[in-house]
């Protein structure tokens, strides 16, 4: 499995002209790195990136779970779907903060996104009062939400980016989280997949850490010797091509030559190592 890198650009930039610049951009410095990059721009500027700097792949920040109907101001999964969006982000903890996004809402999404065939990037993260916790229960609560009632078969697509609010650049004395923490949280989070889905179904999940990721620590948040964190998800450093890229490529690096079934075998000696990964 390729490590997935998501840039969040959230609401920048300001113009069309700078959004294209800033693709292209990505799109020349991350060519032929073998990591899988995906873009999350504004809805305006998809449509732009997608015929002007064809080879990324789209993301988008959000979606809405009808396909139609009357719903003013709304964008579905299936008209995004149209434009040639792979990945959506559900349940971004600036959605959840700033625009009462609620886990009902995030499972509804989910599931608009799952019938659209677009892959939803599901955004989880404990705040500042269960950091120290070592299985934070925000965790376990927002994640069962986020899938409840979903067939298993389906969810073997989705993403779950694990963002300790915390951490975000945007909170008030972020800091971001511990490679060896990013790590264990990991493990925790498909334990807990394990025990919802099943092990072959949370197995082929795809595990993401957001908050505060430069080009210094990101790829310290990937392990490579144990199956962790399997992607970022980048926004402030999202917005310089330069960062962004040089992120990509400290990615890039780490992976080479890493075979996913090495990776599978340490998970498993890890977690024997390490009881608190237990779901519970
Ligand atoms: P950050 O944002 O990298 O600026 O901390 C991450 C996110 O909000 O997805």
């Amino acid at each position: 499995m390729k490590a997935l890198v998501i840039a969040n650009w959230k609401l920048y930039p300001p113009t069309r002209r700078e959004a294209l610049r800033l693709a292209r951009a990505i799109a020349a410095g991350t060519r032929g790195t073998r990591v899988a990059v995906a873009i999350a721009p504004p809805f305006p500027y998809l449509e732009a990136i997608r015929t002007r700097a064809p080879n990324l792949t789209l993301c988008a920040q959000d979606s809405f779970w009808e396909p139609a109907g009357a719903y003013t101001g709304e964008v579905s999964a299936s008209m995004l779907r149209d434009l040639g969006v792979r990945y959506c982000l559900v349940g971004h903890s600036e959605r959840r903060r700033l625009f009462g996004e609620d886990d009902a809402t995030v499972n509804r999404k989910v599931r608009g996104l799952l019938r659209a065939g677009i892959t939803p990037v599901i955004a989880i993260g404990e705040g500042a009062r269960e950091s120290r916790e070592v299985v934070p229960p925000m965790i376990a609560d927002q994640l069962a939400r986020a899938i409840a009632g979903i067939p298993k078969p389906s969810l073997r697509r989705i993403v779950i980016a694990y963002e300790p609010v915390w951490a975000i650049s945007t909170t008030p004395r972020a800091t971001p989280d511990t490679p060896d923490n990013a790590t264990r949280r990991a493990i925790y989070i498909r334990k807990l997949l394990t025990k919802h889905l099943g092990a072959r179904t949370a197995n082929a999940v795809r595990i993401i850490y957001g908050g505060s990721v430069n080009a210094k620590n990101a790829a310290a948040f990937l392990a490579a010797d144990i199956r962790g964190m399997e992607g970022l998800l980048v926004g402030g450093a999202s917005r310089s091509a330069e960062a962004f890229v040089a992120i990509v490529r400290a990615v890039a690096a780490l992976h080479r030559g890493v075979s996913r079934s090495r990776s599978q075998r340490g998970a498993t000696a890890a977690t024997r190592r390490m009881p608190w990964a237990a779901a519970g």
